[in-house]
């Protein structure tokens, strides 16, 4: 039954996530709103992780109905995520007046987070999205919130099914999928981005935009300070950027399936700790660096304060565990 009330929430924290900078009261409220509206239609919320399943797929881990919602709560995410999608469907818009845009959401989770709360900001003769889950459950109960917040006419199709296999019915204007983790790491975004990008028009804006990764050497106390003093407090920061690791968009698709090795320089000695660091570009210049979400959070993979090594190579497996692997070259005394 559709909800006034719930309507005039999620239109007004949409507006909230979209205009509100970097007050983080105001986005957790929105997010809170979202998440309050959300759990409440569908009934699923996420204390009940655990209690259903990850769905395990050749290419990597789709996550469970309950962990997908979880992800609407990690703020910083969700809100630079919507201002990209809605950033990219006003451009679309805008070279296309007259048109009404397509848009595909692959991997939606129960609550269509990344979309759902930006309809209500359009008109359905503006954009129509199609909807694509591996999790029929979590389909089930994305149309529960459609249906509330009346918004069937703004969605188009609605497929159950694994989107490293889609086959694309159409032209689509923008395309989204976040099936992510820090480092690319279990779940399949590669292998959607490699399966949906080269079906896609160019003219289709794919979202992210790009993720890449690189190798930085790090000093732990810097790294340290830098989180617990305010920006213009805080003491000298420095990093040495090894390289780009691996890099993924509509561009370039192959990068990743190349072997990346970095010599390791003598600032070892002040700059020990060997992290990799995940950027999301999502749309323009909204974008996510390392500590704003779980999807960029830094991994370490090299101490050199134990091991000494003169050079280090990457590579990147896909398959059922998607992931990073690496090794070092050590000198020979
Ligand atoms: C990380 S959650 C994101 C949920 C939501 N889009 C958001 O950003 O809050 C990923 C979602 O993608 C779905 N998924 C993962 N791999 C998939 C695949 N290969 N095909 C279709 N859906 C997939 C999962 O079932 C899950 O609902």
């Amino acid at each position: 039954m559709t909800d006034k009330t719930h309507i005039e929430s999620v239109g007004q924290s949409a507006k909230t996530l979209i205009a509100c900078g970097d007050d983080f009261a105001l986005m957790k409220q929105a997010v809170d709103e979202l998440y309050r509206v959300f759990s409440g239609i569908t009934g699923v919320r996420v204390d009940q992780l655990g209690a259903d399943k990850d769905i395990m797929l050749p290419s990597g881990k789709a996550i469970s109905t309950a962990a997908a919602a979880h992800c609407l709560l990690e703020m910083k995410r969700t809100a630079v995520f919507l201002r990209g999608i809605d950033k990219a469907i006003r451009q679309q818009l805008s070279a296309n007046p007259q048109k009404t845009l397509h848009l595909l959401y692959a991997g939606t989770g129960p609550y269509g987070t990344l979309i759902i709360p930006l309809l209500l900001l359009y008109k359905p003769q503006e954009l129509i999205v199609d909807l694509l889950d591996i999790n029929s459950v979590s389909l089930v109960a994305l149309q529960k919130v459609i249906d509330t917040l009346a918004l069937n006419d703004y969605i188009g199709e609605v497929y159950c099914t694994d989107a490293t296999r889609f086959i694309i019915p159409r032209h689509y204007d923008i395309a989204i999928s976040e099936t992510m983790l820090a480092c690319l790491k279990s779940e399949p975004q590669v292998a959607i981005m490699q399966n949906l990008i080269p079906q896609l028009a160019e003219d289709c804006i794919f979202i992210p935009e790009e993720i890449s990764i690189d190798a930085c050497l790090t000093n732990p106390k810097m790294e340290m300070e830098r989180l617990l003093y305010y920006e213009n407090e805080s003491p000298p920061f420095e990093r040495r950027l090894l390289g780009n690791v691996f890099v993924i968009s509509k561009h370039k698709l192959d990068d990743i399936k190349s072997r990346k090795t970095f010599s390791i320089p003598d600032d070892a000695i002040v700059f020990p700790v060997l992290n990799l660091f995940t950027t999301v570009k999502v749309f323009d210049n909204e974008i996510l660096t390392d500590n704003d979400s779980s999807i960029t959070l830094p991994k370490r993979f090299y101490d050199f304060r134990r091991q000494s090594a003169n050079e280090v190579v990457f590579w990147y497996v896909q398959g059922e565990k998607p992931r990073i692997e690496s090794g070092i070259v050590q000198p020979t005394f």
